[in-house]
């Protein structure tokens, strides 16, 4: 299972690259403008400074709603670094795009994903990542983990090279639940990830044989 981290804030993305475990970075408006980072240049530039950052893939979502203007933009974001995966709305335009970008050979997310049915469309379109959102699914009673079973029942059906980034994870469960589901890749907080390391009996085995090693030296 990949990691990616869902943030624009350098600090955090730096901080999940140096523990070693991060294979990407996503992003969207209202994380952007969560860390103030507006006007398009500035926008432009941060994409271009998170790709820096890691190795890896990172998602830079389009704001446009029309066929030609998503292309436009679509394409100006995957001129500006490799690593760039043009995020794609999942709406009648984007899904058009989400075609034409992958017979050009640009790497697509397909975002704002909340039914199996929009994700097999996602797949039929080429998208190399399909986002559902399982977090926001939660927020209003339904079940978000269902979402990534059925779309990997999918996709395997079919052999669908359409990779599952599970979305809008909120918090540690989630990023276990989904890697026991099968999703290929998660995308959450920086807590989620470091929340993985915790267990109280590491702790207390920690702090035993410290204490044990001190009794003796
Ligand atoms: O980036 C898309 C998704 O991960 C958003 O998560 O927590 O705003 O629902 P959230």
């Amino acid at each position: 299972m990949k990691f990616f981290i869902d943030t624009a804030n350098l600090d955090q993305i730096r901080e999940a690259a140096a523990l070693g475990v991060l294979d990407g970075v996503t992003t969207n408006p209202s994380l952007m403008a969560k860390e103030g980072i507006t006007g398009r240049n500035n926008i432009l530039k941060h994409y271009v400074d998170i790709c820096n950052l890691t190795d890896g893939d990172v998602s830079a979502e389009v704001i446009a709603t029309d066929f030609k203007k998503i292309i436009a933009e679509g394409e100006e974001l995957a001129d500006l670094h490799e690593q760039i995966v043009v995020k794609v709305p999942m709406i009648r335009d984007g899904v058009k795009a989400l075609k034409y970008f992958s017979d050009k050979g640009i790497r697509t997310n397909c975002t704002l994903v909340f039914s199996a049915g929009q994700a097999l469309l996602a797949a039929k379109a080429g998208a190399s990542y399909v986002s559902p959102f399982i977090g926001r699914l939660d927020d209003i009673s339904t079940d978000g983990l269902n979402l990534i079973s059925e779309i990997r029942q999918i996709y395997d059906n079919y052999e669908f090279e359409t990779e599952i980034l599970a979305a809008s994870i909120r918090h540690t469960m989630h990023v276990i639940d989904c890697a026991k589901l099968g999703a290929d890749v998660m995308t959450g907080p920086l807590s989620a990830i470091m929340g993985l390391l915790n267990h109280p009996l590491t702790d207390i085995g920690l702090e035993k044989f410290l204490a044990d090693y001190k009794k003796g030296n």
